[in-house]
């Protein structure tokens, strides 16, 4: 019988660098209450934002996207020739081929890497890195061992001004990580999944439903209510879940990162799972809406880069959404 050679990686993963790009222009919740019928106190007190980023006309995903990459591959002190696999995570890629991730891998200069997009909606950043981690451990990251992950989002393309009960949640900017192998363990496995009774809970409207003229893309619809009860319920049971499975207590944490949705979901979360105070608590919210995949990745920069976060420090993120999908993990920080 023929024998086939099968891959064969390393036995742990890590996160090396990471890098962020935020929209250039600052949309207040004053600016955004001239749009829609609210007040900011309202939009605060709801949901934690105060404002939120809109990229520009040249802030394209594409843009943003390899800003953010570019930093993460500097930052991990890797070569573009080096990257063996990029994954994009985004729900903001208008054209459905190519994938951004092939459009990435020419920007940055990287050669031949394996490419592809996923659809993971607020938990494509944590899709894309129990997807990075596998394919380490798996041995399909290519000869150096390298995988560039990448959330992306364009999300004020995607908001429906007209809305009021969505209009002030989203904004727009991109996280990149590098993953490669690791001596010690520093991811730990994902507790990942679906609810597909609320496949329709948040959903973009049809392209062929985009009226003429009006707006460019189809807008998001949501019914944020059922989405803030199944926050709330179930994913605040799956971040328990995934301390678990990390074989830590919420006392071995230092950072809590979950997707940044809505304050009021993060502290039900932490009282869910009884962190203590010691854990610090992300809320980029307040600076950058709901940027969908993109959100963990951006926070986890910033927190990195302005001393609030050290590398060897443990993470728990949680990213949730459309789908209703979500994904968690304990993560080693960079
Ligand atoms: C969107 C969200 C902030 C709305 O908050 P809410 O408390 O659920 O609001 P409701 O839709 O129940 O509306 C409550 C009241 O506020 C009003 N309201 C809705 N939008 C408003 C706005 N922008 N400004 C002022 N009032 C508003 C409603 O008309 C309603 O008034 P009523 O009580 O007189 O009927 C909240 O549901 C949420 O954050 N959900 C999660 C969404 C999310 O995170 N989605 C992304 C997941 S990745």
């Amino acid at each position: 019988m023929t024998t086939l050679t099968t891959s064969t990686g390393a036995q742990y993963a890590r996160i090396l660098g990471t890098g962020s790009h935020r929209g250039s222009r600052v949309v207040t919740n004053e600016e955004m209450c001239t749009m829609i019928d609210s007040t900011p106190e309202w939009i605060e007190q709801r949901t934690g934002i105060k404002e939120r980023r809109w990229a520009t006309k040249d802030e394209t995903v594409l843009a943003m996207a390899t800003d953010a990459g570019r930093q993460a591959l500097e930052r991990a002190g890797v070569n573009p020739e080096q990257v063996g696999a990029i994954i994009v995570a985004s729900v903001s890629h208008h054209i459905p081929s190519p994938g951004l991730s092939d459009y990435l891998a020419r920007e940055l200069g990287c050669p031949s890497p394996a490419t592809f997009d996923i659809s993971a909606a607020c938990a494509g950043f944590v899709y894309a890195l129990t997807l990075a981690e596998s394919l380490v451990r798996a041995g399909h990251a290519g000869a150096n061992g390298f995988v560039l992950i990448v959330g992306v989002e364009r999300l004020s393309d995607m908001t429906n001004i007209a809305d009021r009960g969505t209009a002030f949640l989203f904004g727009d900017g991109a996280g990149a990580a590098v993953v490669r192998t690791s001596q010690t363990p520093a991811i730990s496995p994902a507790v990942w999944g679906s609810t597909p009774e609320n496949v329709k809970t948040i959903e973009n409207q049809r392209w062929t439903d985009v009226p003429d003229g009006d707006t460019d893309f189809p807008v998001i619809q949501m019914d944020g209510h059922t989405v803030y009860k199944w926050a709330l319920s179930e994913v605040a049971d799956h971040a328990g879940e995934a301390i678990r499975a990390a074989g830590i207590t919420p006392e071995q944490l230092d950072i809590f990162l979950p997707h940044q949705a809505n304050d009021r979901i993060t502290d039900a979360i932490v009282r869910h799972v009884h962190l203590p105070e010691s854990v610090m608590v992300c809320r980029d919210i307040a600076e950058m809406g709901n940027t969908s995949s993109a959100s963990i990745p951006i926070a986890m920069d910033a927190m990195l880069h302005d001393g609030r976060a050290h590398s060897g420090q443990t993470a728990l993120i949680i990213g949730f959404g459309a789908g209703l999908v979500y994904a968690g993990q304990v993560i080693v920080l960079p």
